[in-house]
């Protein structure tokens, strides 16, 4: 029956039960930046600890700097001790680890540095037994991608030798417009196949985006209540508390819009969105949120300046802390215009959602790091107790919460007993309370998943192409418009004032997330 399926799939050869990858080597590429060592390689160590690793498993870092092997080794068990979330390294676990663990010093476009590397692989190979299985982690910043992957193509690292898989993954930002994304694809699948290609978003490797599946098709009876019928409109938040800290340079160019709603929210409109997948596979399921991303009707310009709004903070206070206004950050432009706050309204013009606006929302230096989609419901159809005291009443509400406090909430209405009075009460469930395991990191998950050739929780092509078809009309709109009259509200606040008021023309408000809310 395997035999039907592709050969990149992994339930051809069972793994995806058993959960262990064939050995193989992962090539980072732009080893000596943040990234590898805040996150890949603490989200490695944790795999290993958690025996989740093939034996032979082999890291090599690719970069400029004038490390060597043990260097980069002490730089990675740092690394570790710093920002595991299973705390400082084991020795004996770091021995095996970092014997696997090597520097190769090259620049990105010197096809010397992958003449070598190529070598290199296969000396792994032939010592730790990982049979031409390669990852690319492309962790540089975007402006080298396609330099890195011309060199992989022109020194035959697009395939693997010995019946050994290839595959890359490629980080965000991937592309600042539809063009740039539409070239950048173009570059890759010069090289590369589609199935080969991972193009990573965190968010869909955190447990409660995962779980956004599981609650809603594998429980019935949220779906009969998951339409127009009965949702009055969704909201979803992701809410930072943090300014830009030390990436005011990269986040000057790129701003709110095209860092956090181009990809995670967007990915998180398309789970709750979609419909129910014909099957639980790469395909099936991404088919289904390309189908959500092609049903929104791009903004207008028109649209644009009704259905969004813009903010950037200036100085203020966050939780008591002071924190400078975003012009005042390093790297960024004194007269910056870059947003560091969206909010917009979209709709999706299917059967099953026409006419319910779906708000979105997220920004930095805002009260609380909160994010949550909230499915709030219609109000009751007939007001039964519109002529008692008990005529407060507030419409149900579904909260997902995607980080902290992960869980789900539903909200009702109660009477107070003894009162004649109806107040809102809820049923909660958190993850540390019915599992009381702590959740992988998302890194852990989707590393784990692309060396299982396990796409599902990756981007495809034509999904990451119709996201910034969204977007980069948003972008025109802006450039079209006047500036704005940044900084429009104060580090710790909700965002700009306007963002209350954008919402409230439609009748309705965010949801308070500060402290605690139902
Ligand atoms: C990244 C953005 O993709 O996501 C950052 O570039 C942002 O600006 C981060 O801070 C948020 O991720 P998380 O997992 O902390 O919500």
């Amino acid at each position: 029956m395997n035999d039907t399926l592709p050969l990149d799939n992994p339930l051809r050869s069972g793994l995806r039960l058993s959960r262990t990858p064939e050995p193989c080597t992962m090539v980072i590429f732009g080893a000596t930046g943040d990234l590898t060592s805040r996150k890949l390689v603490p989200a490695l160590y944790n795999l290993a600890r958690e025996r989740r690793l093939p034996g032979g498993f082999s890291v090599v870092g690719f970069a400029r700097r004038e490390w060597d092997d043990e260097h980069f080794r002490t730089v990675l068990r740092d690394g570790i001790n710093a920002n595991s979330r299973s705390g400082p390294v084991e020795s004996d676990l770091w021995a095996s680890f970092a014997e696997g663990s090597g520097f190769h010093r090259a620049s990105f476009d010197d096809p010397a540095g992958y003449a070598s590397l190529k070598e290199r692989l296969a000396a792994i190979d032939e010592q730790r037994g990982t049979g031409g299985n390669r990852v690319f982690y492309l962790a540089t910043p975007p402006e080298a991608y396609p330099t890195i992957i011309q060199q992989l193509g022109a020194a035959g690292l697009g395939r693997s030798p010995n019946g050994g898989w290839t595959r890359i993954i490629v980080e965000k930002p991937f592309g600042r417009d539809l063009e740039s994304a539409r070239a950048l694809n173009q570059t890759l699948l010069a090289v590369f196949d589609e199935p080969q290609v991972y193009r990573i978003d965190h968010y869909l490797g955190k447990e409660t985006v995962q779980n956004l599946l599981v609650f809603r098709f594998a429980n019935g009876i949220f779906e009969p209540l998951w339409d127009r019928r009965s949702v009055d409109h969704v909201q979803i938040t992701v809410a930072e508390s943090i300014g830009v800290e030390d990436r005011g340079g990269y986040y000057d160019s790129s701003g709110a819009l095209r860092d956090m709603i181009q990809n995670h929210l967007t990915q998180l409109l398309c789970l709750v969105a979609m419909e129910p997948p014909i099957a639980y596979d790469a395909d099936a399921v991404r088919d289904e949120k390309v189908k959500v991303l092609r049903a929104i009707r791009p903004l207008t310009p028109d649209e644009v300046a009704r259905q969004t709004v813009r903010g950037q903070y200036g100085p203020g206070n966050v939780s008591g802390r002071p924190l400078r206004g975003y012009r005042e950050e390093r790297g960024v432009a004194p007269g910056s215009q870059t947003e560091t706050f969206v909010a917009l309204k979209l709709f999706i013009e299917s059967w099953r959602w026409a006419g319910v606006p779906f708000y979105l929302r997220s920004g930095k230096a805002l009260p609380r790091r909160v994010s949550e989609i909230a499915i709030q419901f219609k109000t009751v159809p007939t007001m039964l107790f519109a002529d008692t005291p008990m005529n407060d009443i507030e419409p149900n509400v579904l909260a997902i919460k995607i980080q902290p406090d992960e869980g789900i909430t539903l909200k009702f209405g109660s009477k107070v007993p003894g009162h004649q009075q109806i107040r809102p009460v809820t049923m909660d469930f958190r993850y540390g309370t019915s599992f009381g395991v702590a959740s992988p990191e998302a890194y852990e998950r989707l590393l784990l998943d692309c060396m299982l050739g396990d796409s599902t929780l990756f981007t495809r092509r034509d999904e990451v192409e119709a996201s910034w078809a969204l977007i980069t009309p948003i972008h025109q709109g802006w450039a079209a418009g006047p500036p704005c009259p940044f900084p429009n509200y104060e580090a710790g606040l909700w965002g700009p004032a306007e963002a209350d008021a954008f919402i409230a023309r439609d009748g309705r408000a965010w949801r308070r997330l500060s402290g605690t809310h139902l």
